[in-house]
């Protein structure tokens, strides 16, 4: 009995002192990294549109390595490399290598979507009495700014550096008057800057030169393990929304905020996306209603336990959209030949309500001349 409760209490402490040998080595790995890298922004060739646009790849890397890869092709999120706990790190968000596979058809794959991100009932709204008519790309409804959206347009390339508050890229699109049926001239610009303390924000702004809508998102698919390597149900996800908006079978809200309290909807304490998701018709694909309103708060966050990988989501918008891939089917093969499939990503993508400019009582997405639309999405990484 004795000699049982010894070897138990040996092995106990050996247990002990080698995780701390291998949180050791993680400090270890940190420190080293910290002395070879550097904040960087550099610019390379990432291919040419058919139309024989020049396309490039810009890469963010920190000090502590992390590395964010975008494009000017549709302002896309390429790649997005995290430590793990043990300094390790994953490209965590779903797309391509090359410019090829964003040429084609994709879900928004780390896209900035605009002018409008998320559905527009009937693919009309008025503003003063005159109505817009927009392309029906989602049944007959308007997703995602249409046809040919700010996703799939070669954006300028304003400033990159080092400056500020870290390595950054500033990207500008002029949208024109009548494009996708959207009225006036609107002049966007998006920021990316990512911190020596491993925030990645983006920055939105826009002006225009007629009254319009707007509502500009990133689509990032995120897997906090790595991208390709199975699905996303096993993140514990919090959301600091205690309400969601209802939608028809067209995911058009039907303008009654729900309580999510009781129902699998609520993610309000950490709960992984996979423990009521098929209690949720489709998966979910829905607007949260943010408790901070229109104030910078955190509005997500997301423990991926294997890895140990967090992200924090903060933002100024009203409304997060939590998509969680249900659409991917294993047709599309991405980057290092990884296959997506069903759940394999989720967004978050923060935002204005869907529908907004067809709901007086939603907050208002209408931008005047003279008005400037700016606001901005933090993710946070750690590790626990
Ligand atoms: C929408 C989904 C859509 C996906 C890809 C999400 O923002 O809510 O319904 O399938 O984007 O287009």
């Amino acid at each position: 009995m004795k000699a049982r409760v010894w070897i138990k209490l040996v092995l106990a402490v050996a247990v002990i002192s080698m995780s701390g040998c291998e949180k050791k080595g993680a400090t270890v790995k940190k420190q080293e990294a910290k002395e070879i890298r550097q904040m960087s922004a550099n610019t390379e060739s990432f291919g040419k549109t058919p139309d024989g646009k020049q396309v490039d790849l810009y890469t963010l890397t920190n000090n502590n390595g992390i590395r964010a890869r975008i494009t000017n092709f549709g302002g896309i999120l390429v790649s997005l490399e995290v430590p793990d706990r043990d300094g390790n790190l994953a490209d965590i968000t779903l797309g391509f290598g090359k410019l090829d596979g964003y040429l084609g058809e994709h879900p928004y794959f780390g896209a900035i979507v605009g002018r409008y991100a998320n559905r527009i009932g009937k693919a009309a709204f008025k503003l003063d009495n005159v109505e817009y008519k927009l392309a029906a790309n989602n049944g007959e409804n308007h997703l995602h700014g249409g046809i040919k959206g700010f996703d799939k347009k070669v954006w300028r390339l304003e400033d990159i550096g080092v400056k500020g508050e870290g390595a950054m890229v500033k990207m500008s699109y002029i949208s024109e008057d009548g494009e996708e049926g959207y009225p006036g001239n609107l002049a966007c610009s998006v920021i990316y800057t990512l911190t020596e303390d491993d925030k990645l924000q983006i920055s939105y702004e826009a002006e225009t030169d007629k009254k319009t809508v707007v509502n500009l998102t990133n689509h990032s698919y995120f897997n906090l393990a790595g991208q390709g390597s199975g699905d996303i149900l096993g993140h514990e996800l919090t959301l600091n929304a205690d309400k969601y908006t209802v939608v028809d079978e067209g995911l058009i809200p039907t303008g009654e905020n729900r309580n999510v309290e009781d129902t699998p909807m609520d993610f309000t304490t950490p709960m992984t996306i996979g423990s009521r998701i098929g209690q949720v018709e489709g998966g979910y694909d829905h607007n949260y209603v943010l408790n901070s309103g229109s104030t910078l708060a955190l509005a997500a966050k997301v423990y991926e336990p294997t890895s140990g990988r967090i992200m924090e989501i903060h933002t100024d918008q009203p409304g997060v959209q939590f998509y969680t891939g249900n659409f991917l089917d294993g047709s599309i093969t991405g980057k290092a030949g990884k296959v997506y499939q069903k759940h394999y990503g989720f967004c978050l993508e923060t935002q204005h309500f869907p529908d907004s400019p067809n709901k007086p009582d939603f907050p208002s997405v209408v931008l005047q001349p003279g008005q400037k639309y700016a606001t901005v999405t933090v993710y946070k990484f750690y590790t626990n």
